[in-house]
């Protein structure tokens, strides 16, 4: 297997601080990656295909625990590396695609803190996008002999063909006389806007003089008009990804769900019929958000059949062009190559620095399998976490051998969250309750301690 031999520290703490937390990490991934050769392709494909004026919709289905957050996170990368800016956003009860209580204009916001480009890609983006299309236009009008309110009135005129288009155009000049006039209150007041952080349309005209705001009805129209304007801004185009996509196929109300599935085809049909500019969804759901006769996307019938796959596609053959990929769960043999790769970035890249041989992770993939059985690889996120305490602890503690620990760490079997009942209210933390294991002398209780902190939703036990 082939590492990459450098590794920033950097991304070092980023991809084992969070798998120690439990959750994905959103930068380094390409250090981890395993398999999914084929997935990669298929959205590299898609990501060309918006950053060239194009757009895409994709379905990211798997299973609890099959990799689609990480996934998605991986996407996301490539796509700030193709000069795309992207949104991301987890949908939850209160964070939906259409609504009448807020919670379509919250999803909005929520895209919009998470805004993200190449040299911003943590989130926060939103002036530097706004930043650039006014440099563009500077630089334009120098090259053109224009006056700047010229070529950036030119430039919105794209804008304005499109729903909702001209208030959204009215927005970006008001920030550029904000720019103009060195008045910091109307550009952050443009900037809010832009983010759907007003509430009402009074504070909106008295702000910025326009009459409309981002809310719950204009969610998709808006994702849309950002998408030609990062383009005017210089950049390829926006990939919108949305995870989580569950909890629209947990939406008790019929019509609450249905209006979400609306959206959705509206999404689709743009994205098939080649009318949205720069534009990429990418969706991850469960097969029973996919699928659900009752509930699912397939419930909605012009979904169901423009989503239907590959009736072709069975028995090892793929297809990897529909709008549905299918993530597999991994394999052991992926697992074994993810603790590989961990165990490089834990060592910075030195092999010399390895804390364990190989056997030691094949002995702690047996000891795994005997205590959760299949789901370590399955639903690898405890195994990963429970690994990474290992190898803290073994790193902390020279004088005691992989040997003699690897048949001691407790792992507690994942529990899907989706499996418990739907209606129930509250969204659970979807953790097994896992009876703590006999500690065996404080020995090493300040290394474990640092593994436990910040994650209340986690009962793994890890004792020596
Ligand atoms: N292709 C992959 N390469 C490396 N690690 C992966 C891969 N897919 C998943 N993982 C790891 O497996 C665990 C579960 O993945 P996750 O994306 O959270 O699953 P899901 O979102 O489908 O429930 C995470 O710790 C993640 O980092
Ligand atoms: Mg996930």
């Amino acid at each position: 297997m082939t590492e990459p031999n450098t590794i920033r520290p950097r991304d070092r703490d980023a991809v084992l601080q969070a798998l120690r937390t439990g959750v994905v990490p959103r930068t380094g991934q390409q250090h981890i990656q395993v398999g999914r050769a084929n997935e990669v392709r298929a959205l590299l494909t898609d990501i060309e295909r918006v950053a060239d004026g194009g757009s895409g919709v994709r379905f990211v289905i798997g299973d609890y625990g099959s990799g689609k957050t990480f996934f998605l996170h991986l996407v996301r990368s490539m796509a700030l590396q193709q000069k795309l800016v992207t949104v991301h956003a987890d949908l939850s009860p209160d964070r939906r695609l259409q609504a009448t209580g807020g919670q379509a204009r919250s999803l909005y916001a929520e895209l919009m803190r998470n805004m993200s480009t190449r040299a911003k890609p943590d989130g926060g983006a939103m002036t530097n996008v706004l930043e650039r299309f006014i440099t563009e236009a500077l630089n334009e009008s120098k090259t053109s002999n224009q006056a700047v309110e010229v070529v950036i009135r030119e430039r919105l005129d794209e804008l304005t063909e499109l729903t909702g288009g001209y208030d959204f155009a009215e927005v970006v000049a008001k920030y550029w006389e904000g720019h103009d006039n060195g008045n910091e209150q109307l550009k952050s007041d443009a900037v809010r806007w832009m983010r759907g952080e007003f509430t009402t349309k009074t504070d909106a005209r008295n702000a910025l003089g326009v009459r409309t705001i981002v809310d719950d009805s204009n969610v998709y129209d808006q994702l849309k008009l950002l998408a030609v304007f990062v383009r005017l801004a210089g950049f390829g185009g926006l990939l919108v990804c949305l995870d989580e996509m569950v909890n629209l196929y947990k939406l008790a109300h019929t019509q609450a769900r249905n209006a979400n599935y609306e959206q959705i085809l509206r999404i689709v049909n743009d994205a098939t019929q080649g009318t949205a500019i720069g534009l990429g969804f990418v969706m991850g759901g469960t097969p029973d958000f996919l699928m659900d006769p009752r509930r699912g996307l397939y419930s909605y019938s012009a979904l169901q059949t423009r989503l239907a796959e590959n009736a072709f596609a069975v028995d090892g053959l793929v297809d990897y062009s529909g709008p549905v990929i299918r993530l597999p769960g991994l394999t052991p043999e992926d697992l074994f190559v993810l603790l590989c790769k961990l165990r490089h970035v834990q060592a910075s890249g030195d092999p010399e620095a390895y804390l364990m041989p190989d056997d030691g992770i094949q002995a702690y993939m047996a000891h795994c399998q005997t205590r959760i059985g299949n789901s370590y690889f399955r639903t690898p996120r405890t195994s990963i976490k429970s690994y990474l305490d290992l190898l803290a602890v073994l790193e902390q503690n020279p004088d005691r051998g992989w040997v003699d620990l690897v048949g001691t760490v407790q792992i507690a079997e994942e529990v899907n969250p989706d499996l418990e009942p739907i209606d129930g209210g509250g969204e659970s933390d979807g953790w097994a309750e896992s009876a703590p294991a006999a500690s065996n002398g404080p020995r090493f209780a300040a290394a474990l301690s640092v593994a436990s902190t910040q994650d209340d939703d986690d009962l793994t036990a890890f004792r020596l």
